[in-house]
């Protein structure tokens, strides 16, 4: 390399370094004692004296413009660094906010969990559904009066000839119909957790709510399974001293159907509660006899089974819906007195869990 290339190559190099360490390879390739400066010095014995007075100058200023600018840059280097480590450790550290669930996401969690242990598998369905899946499917056909508590909050979309309209779905039963053609042949075990919407805002209903549906599908499969199922995760969610019964009630979609009431845990069932300095009794705010509605539930109509593909001959079930806020609310040492809280944004209330 001659003079001329060895200037612009150090030039380009140096630009280019950016730490100590490449910045002493570099000083070794052009200063060092092998390095390329030397070299020249050597190659300068051989050449004729006159080109020697010329060359010699040159091979010098080379030198010194390597050295002036190995040293710029090494003071360069070293400042940065000493900037970028200046930090006061004695002030104190930042503090990010911590962030928490959503209570009624850590419900979702732990309800799924328990069912999951018995063999449930947890599935989720539309929000946004079919007319067909949300009521026809479920033995509600078009014009009949079960739908009015449900017939909302439609979608502005195309009506399809066999599913009708779409709808905010509401209630998770929609999802029944769904897992029967997903799963095909029975055994079924359901465990279907999703949003559902109503027209209700007031203390205990927030228009948007969650509920959790069981379907449970099978060769005899009879109450006692359902009221099994249902102690099982009343005392695995609330506690092992509460209890359940069940209440006829009617629904289009159960042949026979139950309202599921569990104990108080205020009151523990009794209805009254006996305190105060005078040691009487008060009736029980929360649940006013002793126990409170848990949700619905039923044996399988044939009908929907039908709907579902599956022979109401041999294979028999249940289902069951309940709201997941609402279970909350009812879980012990919980008092909301206004469910909507859930959803209103309030970090204070939401930092608590
Ligand atoms: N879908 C009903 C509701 O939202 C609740 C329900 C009742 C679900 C009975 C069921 C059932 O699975 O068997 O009001």
């Amino acid at each position: 390399m001659n003079i001329q290339g060895a200037t612009s190559d150090f030039k380009i190099q140096i630009t280019k370094t950016e730490s100590i360490e490449v910045l002493e390879n570099l000083r070794i390739k052009y200063l060092g004692r092998k390095g390329l400066i030397n070299s020249f010095i050597e190659e300068l014995k051989k050449v004729e004296i006159p080109d020697r007075k010329i060359l010699g100058p040159k091979i010098n200023n080379l030198k010194k413009y390597i050295e002036e600018q190995i040293e710029l840059k090494s003071k360069y280097i070293l400042d940065k660094d000493e900037k970028e480590e200046l930090i006061d450790i004695t002030l104190p550290g930042k503090k990010y906010p911590k962030g928490s669930l959503h209570p009624t996401t850590i419900a979702i969690e732990e309800i799924s969990n328990i069912f999951k242990k018995i063999g449930f598998i947890p599935v989720s369905y539309p929000e946004a559904e079919w007319e067909y899946f949300a009521f026809e499917a479920l033995n509600m056909p078009k014009g009949h009066p079960a739908r009015d508590d449900f017939e909302t909050f439609f979608l502005d979309e195309a009506e399809d000839k066999k599913y009708g309209k779409i709808i905010l779905t509401p209630h998770t039963s929609s999802g029944q119909n769904r897992e029967m053609n997903r799963v095909k042949n029975p055994p079924i075990r359901m465990i279907n957790i999703g949003k559902c919407y109503r027209p209700n805002w007031d203390s205990v209903h927030n228009p948007m709510f969650y509920q959790f549906e069981g379907l449970c599908i099978d060769k005899n499969i009879n109450i006692t399974n359902l009221k099994g199922t249902i102690d099982y995760f009343v005392q695995q969610f609330f506690s092992e001293h509460r209890k359940t019964r069940l209440r006829p009630f009617h629904f289009q979609f159960t042949e026979p159907s139950f309202e599921i009431d569990i104990s108080c845990g205020i009151c523990k069932g009794l209805g009254y509660l006996t305190g105060g300095e005078t040691g009487k009794k008060t009736k029980c705010k929360v649940c006013k006899s002793g126990w409170l509605e848990l949700g619905g539930a039923g044996m399988v109509h044939p009908n929907v089974l039908k709907k579902g593909g599956i022979d109401p001959n041999h294979f028999s079930g249940w289902a069951f819906g309940f709201g997941v806020e609402r279970v909350y609310m009812m879980k012990e040492g919980l008092m909301l007195d206004d469910i909507r809280i859930l959803y209103s944004g309030q970090i204070e209330f939401l930092n608590q869990f």
